[in-house]
Parts: structure tokens; sequence; C-alpha cells
């Protein structure tokens, strides 16, 4: 069965909006960098290749469907931030965000009886609730500890292990 314009043309968006989050982590990673926070670079760093992934899996779905994929451009992201905390609390916003673009995605499908893109997009919904729960939960560990110098570090620490 073919699938419909108007999901084929919802999926082309969201590669995109992956595109986009990837993008956005990489300079949450470089401004990390520049800030002599080397652990929470290399975490966002992870994070913007996980979001690449997304994007492929995306394409490859659309793909297997027999479907053209268009190539997006790149929104340019934020440069810099007031600090580590708000860096967290902007990526844990934006996952509630892809969340809800995500579950938009999946109500198309239901009102079209897409299932196969229902059963895709299974897999989406288990990994935004772990995106929201990992960057929620550094957010709530900033709270735990404060935000002092201190803290940054250990926290700066422990995202190294990622
Ligand atoms: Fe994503």
């Amino acid at each position: 069965m073919k699938i419909s314009d108007s999901m084929r043309e919802a999926i082309n968006e969201q590669i995109k909006a992956e595109f986009d989050s990837a993008y956005i982590y990489l300079a949450m990673s470089a401004y990390f960098k520049s800030s002599g926070l080397d652990g929470m670079a290399h975490w966002m760093k992870k994070q913007y290749k996980e979001e690449v992934e997304h994007a492929e899996k995306f394409i490859d779905y659309l793909y297997e469907r027999g479907e053209r994929v268009i190539i997006p451009d790149i929104a340019k992201p934020k440069e810099s931030y007031s600090d580590a905390l708000e860096v967290f609390k902007t990526a844990y916003a934006h996952e509630q965000y892809v969340t809800s673009r995500i579950y938009k995605l999946v109500d198309l499908a239901v009102s079209e009886k897409d299932y196969a893109t229902q059963s895709m997009l299974k897999w989406f919904v288990d990994e935004q609730m772990e995106e929201e729960d990992n960057t929620g939960s550094i957010v709530a560990k900033f709270e735990l500890l404060g935000n002092d110098k201190h803290s940054v570090y250990m926290i700066d620490r422990e995202l190294a292990s990622r």
C-alpha cells in the first residue's frame, strides 16, 4: 500500500526536525567545549549523533516505502547560553517539543489507518520517553546539587561517562 502524500510530507518535515535537533546539540557541545566543560561537550556530541540516526531512520523508512526523500536545509542553531543549566533546560524543553511532533505524526498515521507508519513510529514514541528522561534528569540533578561551580564540575565529570 502506498503512503499518502500528506504522510510522506510530514515524515520529510520530521527528517528536517531531526537534523535541526542534531545541529542544536552540536552547537551546545561546541558551547560546552568553549566553556571548558568537556564532559558535557562529550554528552551533547553523543546526543547529536543520536539525532542524525533518528533522521536516518526516517529516511530509510521512506526508502522502504518506495518514496522520495528531500534532504532539507538545516536551521542555524543558537550559539551561546548563560550557563550549563540553561543549556539542559533548553534541551529538555526541546525534547518535549519533539515528543509533541512525534505524537502528531502518530495522530496522522492513525487517522489515515496507516498501520505500517504507526508501527515504525512506536520506536520513536519509546525513544522520546527516554530522551525526556535523559535531559530531564540532568536538570533535576542541578536542582538537587545547586548551580554553583562545584556542582557544575561534578555533573560535568559524571556526563563524561556517557
Ligand atoms: Fe530525535
